[in-house]
């Protein structure tokens, strides 16, 4: 997949950088060629010695270095690969690179390029999170850079956020994905994911086991297809993909306007596990216990968000895939729930406690659409929205 493609990898001074030694390692595995460029910070990290041996050649560190300027110029060298990859990109490389600086090699580099550019942030929560750091991003975004990452998780200085670089496995696929066929580019897919909590008081609310797990692998595979996704989420235990753009919602209300917000798209795929009640008695103080009383509490139906849009008359998205979570008689009531709701595709799967499948890894899903219904194998649910993020773009690419 990646057989004489040429990276340029940049690697900044973050402790992130020992990642970058399988990174390297993976991409020659498959097959790239790895011209590596450390920063004097990243030095600190991982050694020049360690970097070059795994990349197969010399490691470039400096501007002024009269005897690479005979061999190769820096200018030559910025243009040299088909792709830059800048990891870890932290937040001094990512100011530099906004704002122009060229100061030593690696920004010169990223100053003097023609080639498109990858960076891979990771940095500690609060220096992401830095209004300084944020503005660095988007105007990153907006002169073109493809941010892979990062996401949230444990840090190395012991806090925890948004920062965390993506693992090495996500680093490849989005370097393979650039480089990949984009069926879906230029389509805007609406995905949702995860439970939806229904709050009871301000302390307690309704939930359900839906993890997001194959709402994010469904997100993910449709950005690898070149989708512009909006990925609406309640709050879920697996994160959101990168890549793509986050609407954040607690309620199946906040969810429903969300995406309506998001209107108009070419398709929507409604992965979400949304509580059909709501507590219509919610309290707007916790509810304390009261003598052996117990609370009553009245429930009013939510709006059902796949419905309401697969009936919209006008700006309908041309493909609206629902999910049809079942514990017994799937395919029979998976039908039904298709008809009833008027989408034209229903991924149908057992949700029994003894399938493993809510909260787990893997899926057996079964497809009905107007032409009848495939049942799929079991198999992992990033294979699941791998191979229904293909079908949706098949489907569009026939409209
Ligand atoms: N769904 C939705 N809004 C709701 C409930 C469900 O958008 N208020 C969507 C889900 O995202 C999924 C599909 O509808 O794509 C089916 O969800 P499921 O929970 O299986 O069905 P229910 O509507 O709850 O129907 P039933 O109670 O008959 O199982």
């Amino acid at each position: 997949m990646l057989s004489g493609k040429r990276i340029l990898l940049i690697l900044g001074g973050g402790i992130a950088a020992f990642k970058c030694l399988d990174l390297i390692r993976r991409l020659r595995e498959r097959g790239a060629d790895v011209t590596p460029v450390m920063t004097r910070a990243a030095e600190q990290f991982v050694t020049p010695l360690s970097v070059s041996a795994l990349a197969g050649e010399e490691v470039h560190r400096d501007l002024f270095d009269l005897t690479k300027e005979a061999e190769m110029g820096h200018i030559q060298l910025s243009r040299s690969a088909d792709l830059v990859v800048v990891a870890p990109a932290t937040a001094d490389l990512l100011a530099k690179m906004a704002n122009g600086l060229a100061g030593d090699l690696a920004s010169t580099l990223l100053m003097a390029t023609d080639t498109p550019v990858m960076a891979v942030p990771a940095m500690n929560v609060r220096m992401f999170l830095h209004p300084s750091t944020q503005r660095n991003v988007a105007q990153l975004k907006a002169d073109g850079i493809e941010m892979v990452g990062p996401v949230e998780g444990d840090m190395a200085c012991g806090e925890y956020g948004p920062g965390r670089m993506v693992e090495v496995p996500d680093i490849l696929a989005a370097i393979e994905n650039h480089f990949g066929p984009k069926p879906l580019s230029g389509k805007r897919i609406l995905v949702t994911s995860g439970p939806t909590h229904e709050p009871i008081d301000p302390v307690r609310y309704i939930a359900n086991r839906s993890s997001g797990a194959q709402g994010t692998a469904l997100g993910e595979a449709l950005r690898n297809l070149g989708a512009d996704v909006v990925f609406v989420t309640g709050p879920a235990d697996v994160a959101p993909p990168s890549g793509v753009s986050v609407v954040q919602v607690q309620t199946a209300q906040q969810m429903l306007e969300a995406v309506q917000a998001s209107l108009p798209c070419d398709a929507a795929v409604f992965a979400a596990a949304v509580a059909d009640w709501r507590v219509l008695t919610q309290s707007h103080s916790k509810i304390k216990k009261q003598n052996g009383a117990l609370p009553v509490l009245e429930f009013a139906e939510n709006p059902d968000i796949l419905a309401t849009i697969s009936h919209m008359s006008e700006g309908r998205p041309g493909l609206v895939v629902g999910f049809a979570a079942e514990t017994d008689d799937v395919l029979a009531h998976a039908q039904a729930k298709r008809a009833r709701k008027g989408c034209d595709w229903i991924v149908a799967n057992d949700v029994s406690p003894e399938t493993g499948i809510m909260g787990g890894h893997e899926n057996a899903v079964s497809l009905l659409s107007d032409a009848g219904v495939e049942d799929w194998p079991r198999m992992d649910k990033a294979d699941v929205a791998q191979r229904l993020a293909e079908r949706i773009a098949t489907a569009l690419a026939a409209t």
